[in-house]
């Protein structure tokens, strides 16, 4: 064969290829495109139904864990741990006791009677812990939140929970729930939030520990 046929096929080859491959990146371009086209429709559809037995068991588990994490937002932002968490002493001052995190008024320490109210200055006596109160009200000390069974909610149902922040009585049912727990900020939660709220107080450490008694008013401070 002489030397510049060769040439010659060897361009056309070249040209066939290139076309070729020119055809190529079109087909792409318009299967790409239609896909994108079909992604809202058809073929998005399917893939749910496909994954659908995979997921479903671990779709519970999954839920329960992002429901406490919320509970744990929830309790963050709505500062349950500024009155249910007992201050101690530090180094730099009151830090939040977070071995007893959430476990209310400590249990044995007892206080004495609280100042009078007297002037503009006295609507709340706090203790140094920052969980006992005393108020015209009388005296409430924070309860335990943590899981406990004797002594926090371990015993509490959802319901029982729900019923407390809603309504504000005392487990539920029985005596209002008095200053300064803030029921009736949280009572405007929704039944999601507050369950979720329910959910991570009892997936927390228990902490035993027997809150005292709320005491009603007594002497001067009753007729206030
Ligand atoms: C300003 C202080 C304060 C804050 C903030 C606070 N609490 Fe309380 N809480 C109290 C006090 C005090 C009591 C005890 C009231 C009583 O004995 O009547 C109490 C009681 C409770 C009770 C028991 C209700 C019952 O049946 O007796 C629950 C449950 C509770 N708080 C949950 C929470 C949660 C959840 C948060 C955060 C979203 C929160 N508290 C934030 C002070 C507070």
């Amino acid at each position: 064969m002489p030397a510049h046929t060769t040439t010659q096929s060897n361009m056309r080859d070249r040209i066939v290829t290139a076309i070729i491959l020119a055809c190529f990146a079109l087909i792409t371009i318009a299967m790409v495109s239609c896909g994108k086209a079909e992604s809202g429709g058809g073929k998005k559809a399917q893939q749910p139904t496909a994954t659908a037995t995979t997921t479903a068991a671990t779709d519970s588990a999954s839920q329960h864990t992002s429901r406490i994490e919320r509970g744990k937002y929830l309790v963050t932002v709505g500062a349950c741990n500024d009155c249910h968490t007992p201050l101690k002493m530090g180094p730099k001052g009151p830090e939040r006791d977070m071995e007893k995190m959430l476990a209310g008024h400590p249990e044995g320490l007892a206080l004495p009677a609280p100042p009078k109210v007297d002037g503009p200055w006295g609507m709340m006596f706090t203790a140094m812990t920052g969980t006992a109160y005393a108020g015209p009200w009388g005296i409430t000390y924070s309860m335990n939140l943590t899981p406990d069974t004797a002594t926090g909610l371990g015993n509490w149902s959802e319901q029982t929970f729900l019923l407390a922040l809603k309504e504000g009585k005392h487990f539920g049912g029985s005596r209002p729930i008095m200053p300064p727990m803030p029921w009736e900020m949280y009572k405007n939660m929704t039944d999601e939030d507050l369950k979720a709220i329910f959910a991570y107080l009892k997936s927390i450490p228990a902490v035993k520990n027997k809150v005292p008694e709320y005491m009603p008013p007594a002497g001067p401070m009753a007729s206030k």
